[in-house]
């Protein structure tokens, strides 16, 4: 680890890949060093320290962590400074440890359940001293970190972390750890503070959110029925549920809830039984449809989205068809598609009859179609609808705001607004990946 000591830093800058749970720890990191007294910078480059906040899910999201610790280091040297101090954090870190120190030479090393102790690993890496700490403690480290500042219209809120499901492709229970939910009063605590701090929205977290559960028998929707009192607050949303944890309370909030938004992200991963047995899903096709059926009976106008990976070991053409099928037949709203990608320790990584690089690509460019045309066909029959925009951030042009349906659609619209606006709209012209609105009436919600 680095031997020599360096500077402490004063100005930092936190990226973060992957998922919303890392952009969620990217945050909690900023605001930490900055309770710290380091000030925070835009620009990686003009930052004395960069934490690099790391995905380890599929072997491409690996690659960037080297690639952006060499390019930061290039472009110091270029400009004659002095390379920035380097903390990896998230998944990679607690992954490949190690490793990272090895191949990389960097200061420190965190991860995703230790983040809480940055400020004295940067302090142990200024001093000289190994600074690495890839521990799972018991004690969480929520407990541990400075209060929220000012957040956007829209906030995260982790609530659950880890998982046990251990679908064989998957990294997540080896560098999340055990399914753990934090305690009720602890997140109700941390959505008011997000609502003081300008969060209108809050979309709760956690890689089997709907796994959320406390010892006085609440899950998921009792949490989101508590939130939904909460003054100031207008809309709710969760992500990433699982199909198996998806309780009766929580398909029927979607009905009696006003400000849970007609979304659900619910990935299937694939369409046929065997390979849903192969990865260890628990769930079979018709069990997932059947699902999604009770889910459209409460909630019809509901927007569907999910994962996929195309490619798994052994994955037939045949098979790889009736994904397209469970797509057709689904309908999603949006959805996110991947090709298998064999990661370290997993039980999938060991399995023969790799399917083939090319398949894998033409699959992935037919499944895409597929859900493009989808997606197309959704926002094509919003057309027309009046809902609810929050209003999120400016758009390109002036006086051009950009905003969200209840759907997560991207609404761009014109006039006088300001973030965090709740602004009734009649949802007109549809592309691909966005709509925009036309003003109904002002502020509404
Ligand atoms: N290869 C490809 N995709 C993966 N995912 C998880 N592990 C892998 C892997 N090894 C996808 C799944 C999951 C999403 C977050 O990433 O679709 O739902
Ligand atoms: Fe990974 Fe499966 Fe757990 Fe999702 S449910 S995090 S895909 S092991």
């Amino acid at each position: 680890m680095s031997v020599t000591a360096k500077t402490p830093p004063q100005t930092f800058h936190v990226k973060s890949f992957g998922c919303q749970m890392n952009v969620y720890d990217g945050e909690r990191m900023a605001e930490l060093m900055a309770a710290e007294g380091l000030v925070g910078t835009a620009d990686a480059d003009a930052a004395d320290l960069v934490v690099l906040n790391t995905c380890h899910i599929r072997e491409k999201a690996t690659e960037k962590v080297y690639s952006d610790i060499g390019r930061l280091r290039k472009r110091a040297r270029e400009r004659g400074a002095d390379a920035p101090m380097i903390a990896v954090a998230g998944c990679v870190a607690q992954a490949e440890g190690e490793e990272i120190v090895r191949r990389a030479k960097v200061d420190v090393v965190v991860g995703p359940q230790s983040y809480h102790n940055l400020p004295e690993l940067v302090a142990r890496a200024a001093s000289g001293e190994a600074a690495l700490d890839t521990n799972m403690p018991l004690a969480s480290k929520f407990a541990h970190l400075p209060a929220r500042r000012r957040v956007g219209a829209s906030a995260f809120l982790t609530v659950q972390e880890g998982c046990d499901k251990f679908c064989t492709y998957c990294v997540v229970p080896y560098t999340r750890g055990a399914e753990v939910s934090r305690p009720y009063a602890a997140i109700l605590d941390e959505a008011r503070a997000l609502v003081d701090a300008g969060a209108r929205e809050i979309t709760l977290l956690g890689q089997n959110v709907n796994a959320w559960s406390d010892d006085d028998g609440r899950g998921l929707h009792d949490l989101i029925v508590a939130l939904d009192r909460l003054p100031g607050l207008a809309r709710i949303r969760y992500t990433t549920s699982h199909p198996n944890d998806m309780a009766q309370g929580l398909i029927e909030a979607h009905r009696d809830v006003a400000s849970l938004m007609p979304f659900l992200h619910l990935p299937v991963q694939a369409g046929s039984d065997r390979v849903l047995r192969a990865m260890n899903r628990a769930h079979t096709v018709d069990g997932y449809l059947r699902l999604l059926d009770r889910v459209r009976a409460v909630r019809p106008d509901i927007a569907l989205s999910g994962d996929f990976i195309v490619g798994f070991p052994g994955e037939t053409e045949a098979e790889f068809a009736e994904t397209l099928r469970l797509v057709d037949r689904v309908g999603y709203a949006q959805a996110f598609s991947f090709k298998y990608s064999p990661r370290p320790g997993t039980p999938a990584a060991d399995l023969a009859a790799a399917v083939p690089a090319e398949v894998m690509d033409e699959r992935l460019q037919r499944l895409q179609a597929a859900l493009n045309r989808d997606q197309a066909a959704f926002n094509a029959a919003s057309v027309g609808r009046r809902c609810t925009l929050l209003i999120e951030r400016r758009g390109k042009l002036p006086g051009q705001w950009l905003g969200k349906s209840p759907w997560l659609q991207s609404v761009h619209l014109v006039g006088d607004h300001a973030i965090g606006d709740l602004v009734e709209v009649t949802l007109a012209a549809a592309g691909p990946n966005s709509l925009t609105g036309a003003v109904a009436v002002r502020d509404a919600a």
